[in-house]
Formats: structure tokens, C-alpha cells, sequence
């Protein structure tokens, strides 16, 4: 299966790139099926996630699902950003290959580790 026109555009021009410097949250992760590794940055206000920006060192599957990750999470409660997951990513993207899922879980991990590190900052 090749990358669907959705992917090829997130890529091409991904949504959200960068260091968001005003982030109350932080999350890095790396993948160990390929060593790919991706950064997300949140801006949580009244438990509303305000901003989202990434920075991804990896593949175009990689950075497509960051790029639709960080637009979904604009918006959204802490409780529904903990409920993101990939397979929302893929099908926002219309869908990626078999060996190209490992990509979309990379970053529903780095979610998940930005949304931890909001809460351990709380304490
Ligand atoms: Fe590993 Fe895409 S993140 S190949």
C-alpha cells in the first residue's frame, strides 16, 4: 500500500511544527522499531489544550501523524487527549501501510508522555 494523498500532504506541508516555547507540557519518545523520534510540546489552559507543536526526526508517516495528532488535540479536554489514539491518527490520514503503523503509535505515545508530564508538574 502506497501513502494516501492525505499523508503525502501532511508531509509535504505538516501542521504545527516547531518548539512551542510557552508549553506547560512536554513529551519525547522514541520508537524502537526504527529509532525515529518525536517531540510534542502542549499548551494546557482550564484543562483545554490550547496549542500543539511538534518536532519529528523521522519518517513521512511519522510526521503526517504528528501533524494531524497536533491538530486534533487543538481543542480538546486533557480527558479526550488521553483517549487520542492511533488509530484516529490513521484514519484521519486516510489510512497507512501495515509497516507504517508503528509511526502513528510513536506518536500517540509522545501524547500520552506530554499529557504525564503536565499532570507531574500539578503536584
Ligand atoms: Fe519508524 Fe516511521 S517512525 S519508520
Amino acid at each position: 500500500m502506497d501513502y494516501s494523498e492525505k499523508v503525502i500532504q501532511h508531509f509535504r506541508e505538516p501542521h504545527n511544527v516547531g518548539v512551542l516555547e510557552e508549553a506547560n507540557a512536554f513529551g519525547k519518545v522514541g520508537s524502537p522499531a526504527c529509532g525515529d523520534k518525536t517531540e510534542m510540546y502542549l499548551k494546557i489552559e482550564d484543562g483545554i489544550i490550547k496549542e500543539a507543536k511538534f518536532m519529528t526526526f523521522g519518517c513521512a508517516a511519522a510526521i503526517a501523524s504528528s501533524s494531524v495528532a497536533t491538530d486534533l488535540l487543538k481543542g480538546m479536554t486533557i480527558e479526550e487527549a488521553k483517549a487520542l489514539k492511533n488509530e484516529q491518527v490513521i484514519k484521519e490520514l486516510g489510512g497507512l501501510p501495515e509497516a507504517k503503523i508503528h509511526c502513528s503509535v510513536m506518536v500517540e505515545e509522545a501524547v500520552r508522555a506530554a499529557l504525564e508530564d503536565y499532570e507531574a508538574r500539578q503536584k
